[in-house]
């Protein structure tokens, strides 16, 4: 008797928390009425979006709709020719440059479909670069990555190159990289591109374990149709629209 009252109580304490976080979650990412024109080509055509924390959403779409180009704008890596952009609250444009660099390098981590390390580092001291950019003590940022390589299952790689790793092994490296400043946002743009389906499958999982891990938000521009499936929301880009 004792036992079942109990599981309830646990039960309904559970289901109290759900309530409590689909009425409280932040919104992590906001944008509203973005446009942005390349010449005369109109790229975003009012895009807005709520993304809220710990979701994990894709973005599909084909080629040119303007994939690319939104990820860049909501990581501020580019801005919108118009409207405006909050990230976890904070009104991203009313940021100097050099607060705005700042936001980007603690709150933001980027995978991109080309891992874009460096080759003549190895995968500690990739990992370690934006750490140091935040200027994290040395044995500090390197403890940090050797716990996160070794979470991603490279414990044995830590000192190779790029070169001598492999495609799955250099985006994991990618992954490490783009969480070592704990930010919360993680913005993937074809993370799994350039993988083979296995290494592709086990980067998906990754970033579920991950959210569930240390709970970030995670947008992934991806034409790999079982991810963008997997994910809690599927957008889709037409002509620079969101649908
Ligand atoms: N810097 C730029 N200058 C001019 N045109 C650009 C620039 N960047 C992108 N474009 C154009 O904007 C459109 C959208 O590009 P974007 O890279 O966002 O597409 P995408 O959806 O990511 O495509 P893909 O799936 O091929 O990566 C394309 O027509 C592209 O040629
Ligand atoms: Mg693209």
């Amino acid at each position: 008797m004792t036992k079942t009252w109990d599981f309830n109580f646990i039960f309904e304490g559970k289901r109290d928390e759900c309530l409590l976080n689909s009425l409280f979650l932040l919104d992590m990412i906001h944008a509203k009425h973005l446009h942005k024109y390349f010449g005369d080509l109109h790229v975003l055509d009012d895009v807005g979006l709520h993304i809220q924390e710990k979701e994990i959403v894709s973005i599909v779409g084909a080629s040119g709709a303007g994939k690319t180009t939104l990820l860049q704008i909501l990581g501020t890596l580019d801005f919108p020719s118009s409207g405006e952009l909050y990230l976890k609250g904070q009104n991203i444009y009313k940021l100097s440059k050099r607060e705005l660099t700042r936001f980007r390098n603690e709150h933001i981590g980027f995978v991109f479909q080309f891992h874009q390390l460096l080759p003549e580092f190895t995968a500690m001291e990739n990992v370690c670069i934006p750490a140091f950019i935040r200027n994290t003590p040395k044995k500090q940022a390197e403890r940090k990555a050797q716990e996160l390589l070794e979470f991603l299952g490279l414990s044995d790689r830590i000192s190779h190159k790029p070169s001598e790793l492999s495609g799955g092994e250099q985006q994991r490296v990618a992954v490490a990289r783009a969480l070592i400043n704990d930010p919360e946002i993680i913005l993937a743009d074809e993370p799994s591109g350039n993988l083979d389906s296995e290494s592709a499958e086990n980067l998906h999982r990754l970033f579920f374990k991950l959210r569930a891990e240390f709970g970030q938000t995670f947008v992934i521009v991806t034409h790999n149709e079982e991810l963008a499936e997997m994910v809690d929301r599927k957008l889709t880009m037409v002509d620079g629209k969101i649908h």
